[in-house]
């Protein structure tokens, strides 16, 4: 059984308004580290997964490891100045600082488990056609509307406690 605590809690919560839908505003790439660029990569036959496997703690699909690109580029254009910088980082075991692009408030719950996994959701309905990009940018909203109305779609759950921590 819960706690009386945590219904209190729960009960604050829902009485919050639903805060005014955000608009969505998409946004251009932001500057990286180095140019790392998908459609190349989707070219040379690199599936996501490869480098954004999921797990936890968190589910993130995080970013692959320095040595994973090492694994090409310690002979693909190993002259190349781009190349040249990653072979820096993954010399020094420094992970590339790669400027984060789509990113929740702490205060929400995520899982790409879940999604990708379980709801199989492609990659695209959240993130675009990525695999014909060169750098990525913001094109598909993460605000709450778009989470909630694909979960009307596939009439997933849509409780306030669903996606938000409430103690
Ligand atoms: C499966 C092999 C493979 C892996 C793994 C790989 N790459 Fe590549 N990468 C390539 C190929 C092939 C090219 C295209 C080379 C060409 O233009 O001839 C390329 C091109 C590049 C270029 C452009 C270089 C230039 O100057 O033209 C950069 C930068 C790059 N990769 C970075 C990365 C990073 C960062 C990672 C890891 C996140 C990575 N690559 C992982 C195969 C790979
Ligand atoms: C060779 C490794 C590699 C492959 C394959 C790859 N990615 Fe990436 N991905 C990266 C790297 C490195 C970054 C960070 C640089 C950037 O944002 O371009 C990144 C960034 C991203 C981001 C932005 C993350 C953020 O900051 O919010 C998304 C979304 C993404 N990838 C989706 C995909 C999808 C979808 C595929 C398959 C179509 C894919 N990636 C294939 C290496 C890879
Ligand atoms: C249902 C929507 C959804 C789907 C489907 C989805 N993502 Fe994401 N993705 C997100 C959200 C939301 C975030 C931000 C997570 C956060 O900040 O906690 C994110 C963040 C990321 C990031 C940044 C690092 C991280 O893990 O936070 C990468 C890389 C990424 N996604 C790649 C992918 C790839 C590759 C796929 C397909 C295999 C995929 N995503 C499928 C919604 C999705
Ligand atoms: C592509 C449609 C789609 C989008 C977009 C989407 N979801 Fe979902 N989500 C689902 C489906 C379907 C389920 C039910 C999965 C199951 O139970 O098999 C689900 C389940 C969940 C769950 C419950 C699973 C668990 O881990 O307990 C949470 C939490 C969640 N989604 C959060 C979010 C958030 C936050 C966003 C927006 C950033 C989002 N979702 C966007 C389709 C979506
Ligand atoms: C499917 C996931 C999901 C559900 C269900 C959900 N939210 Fe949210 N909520 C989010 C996300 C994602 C954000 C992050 C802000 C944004 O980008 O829209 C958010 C932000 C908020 C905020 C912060 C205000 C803001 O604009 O950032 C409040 C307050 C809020 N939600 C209240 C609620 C209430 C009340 C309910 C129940 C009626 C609810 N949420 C249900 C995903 C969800």
């Amino acid at each position: 059984m819960r706690p009386p605590l945590l219904f209190a809690a729960v009960a604050l919560w829902a009485q919050q308004a639903m805060p005014p839908p955000k608009r969505f505003e998409p946004k251009p790439p932001p500057e990286q580290p180095l140019a790392f660029h998908h459609k190349t990569h989707a070219g040379a036959g690199v599936k996501c997964l490869d480098c954004h496997a999921i797990k936890p703690p968190g589910d993130r699909a995080g970013f692959p490891a320095e040595a994973v690109c090492m694994g090409c580029h310690a002979s693909i254009k190993k002259d190349s100045p781009e190349i040249a910088k990653l072979a820096a980082f993954a010399k020094e075991k420094k992970p590339v600082p790669w400027v984060r692009v789509y990113k929740l408030p702490k205060t929400v719950y995520f899982s790409h488990e879940v999604h990708v996994k379980q709801a199989k959701a492609d990659c695209a309905e959240c993130h675009g056609p990525v695999a014909e990009r060169t750098a990525v940018g913001l094109e598909k909203s993460i605000h709450m509307p778009a989470c909630m109305s694909c979960h009307d779609r596939f009439q997933a759950p849509n409780k306030c406690d669903l996606c938000h921590d409430t103690h």
